[in-house]
């Protein structure tokens, strides 16, 4: 093994034979907070921000982290400090914007079931724009912002019918997703808004699907909001914000998209100089592969042929292998210069899909053993769940040589909240 080969990122670095997060061995981290535990370092997510932030610098714009990818607030707070603003999907995830300190005026709502609370809600906090997905649901704002006796500003988010190329559990963009509004409908859905009161009709939005190792359909799909920003304009609807969503996607295994920086400045060319604040919404290429999921090696077994390595995380922890057959990459934090052996990574949850990876090429494990489970900074403790009356994992932010406890780890008693007795 050379070290270059078994770094996750260069966040996440082998020094003297051992994996560091940023500055810190991961070996002290385990120590000083337990597994399973999820590691993140701060200059990977303010690197890939900052991306965004250089690739679009010149033209007006919004980087509003899709909050989805990862609610922790302290990571929120971080985003916060730069500038950015929020993606939301629900009024908690509003709640927590607000409580990581993102202004009211660089979130935005997307989402096909937006409840009235919601709504109200989203009006009264003074959002940037709620994104609409449906006529039904453009009436409804209208109504519900005309009984507040105030305004609500308004994106449509179009459907684009652009294939991103993804993962089919992760496209939102073709005709037959419950996404959006269908491209020929947007148009005279404008021009219904226009007319409808209490709305301020303010972008055009779109989001294609998430996970695009090749940034193309994303630009086709920016190529197709700019047409209809002008033909809006013809129609006398002044459109200021473009939202372009997220779905960049990361290095998971061998794929190699765009940087932040170099998509980013792909969309600054397409958009010039239209007088227009150019809003993304961006989760998991700022925070995936800032994330890694710290474990430990309970037991080894050999079932017939089949070596496996169970690890003291388990799919409630990152449910994505499960849910998606997601890669993973998974690295000792100790290297060995022991000969690689296939084993199986699985965890203790009674369920077949509750594995990290197969068949990976590692030396061989003992119980004690850590583990780094890489890119798992997206949609992995934004997804983990109590299944198998099992705790949620702690959170950790690594900066430099410090790190501190963001999240705690979860105990018992969490798994009795809410529960009734008689
Ligand atoms: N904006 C909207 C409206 C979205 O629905 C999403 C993601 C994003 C932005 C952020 O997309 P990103 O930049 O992270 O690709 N659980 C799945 C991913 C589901 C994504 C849903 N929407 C996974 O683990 O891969």
């Amino acid at each position: 093994m050379t070290e270059t080969d078994t770094c996750i990122s260069r966040y996440f670095p082998y020094r003297d034979g051992s994996l560091y997060a940023d500055g810190v061995d991961l070996k002290t981290l385990a120590e000083t907070y337990g597994t399973p535990t999820y590691i993140y370092s701060q200059r990977s997510i303010l690197d890939a921000y900052q991306g965004y932030e250089k690739g679009l610098d010149g033209i007006p714009h919004l980087i509003a982290f899709a909050v989805k990818a990862n609610g922790n607030i302290a990571l929120l707070n971080l985003l916060a400090r730069q500038g950015a603003g929020a993606d939301l999907t629900s009024g908690g995830e509003m709640f927590l914007a607000e409580k990581g300190g993102i202004p009211a005026n660089r979130m935005i709502f997307s989402g096909v079931g937006k409840s009235e609370m919601e709504i109200r809600q989203a009006i009264d906090t003074g959002i940037l724009m709620l994104n609409v997905e449906s006529a039904a649901e453009l009436r409804a704002i209208s109504e519900i912002a005309k009984s507040m006796g105030k305004t609500a500003p308004i994106a449509i988010r179009v459907n684009p019918n652009i294939d991103p190329k993804t993962h089919p559990k992760i496209t939102t963009g073709l005709k037959n997703n419950k996404f959006g509004v269908p491209w020929e409908q947007a148009e005279p859905l404008y021009e219904e808004a226009a007319g409808l009161p209490n709305l301020t009709v303010r972008g055009i939005a779109a989001h294609i699907g998430s996970s695009l190792a090749d940034t193309t359909p994303l630009l086709h799909t920016l190529e197709r909001l700019l047409a209809l920003y002008e033909i809006l304009k013809g129609n006398g609807i002044a459109i200021t914000h473009l939202d372009i969503g997220g779905g960049l996607g990361i290095r998971y295994d061998q794929e190699s998209p765009d940087t932040p920086e170099a998509f980013a400045a792909k969309v600054k060319e397409m958009v010039g100089s239209a007088p227009l604040t150019l809003v993304a919404e961006p989760g998991r290429s700022i925070i995936g592969n800032a994330g890694i999921l710290l474990c430990k090696v309970t037991y080894v077994k050999q079932n017939d042929e089949h070596s496996f390595a169970v690890v003291d995380a388990g799919m409630n922890d990152l449910a994505r292998p499960a849910i998606y057959n997601a890669y993973h990459r998974i690295d000792p934090v100790t290297l060995s210069d022991d000969k690689q052996e296939p084993v199986d990574i699985v965890g203790p949850i009674c369920e077949s899909s509750d594995v990290f990876g197969k068949k990976r090429l590692l030396p061989p494990c003992k119980a004690g053993d850590l583990l780094a489970i890489g890119s798992a900074g997206a949609y992995g403790f934004a997804m983990a769940s109590y299944y198998n009356g099992r705790v949620r994992p702690a959170e950790v932010l690594v900066n430099g040589s410090e790190h501190r406890l963001i999240r705690e780890r979860e105990t018992y008693e969490d798994l009795l909240r809410h529960q009734v007795l008689d």
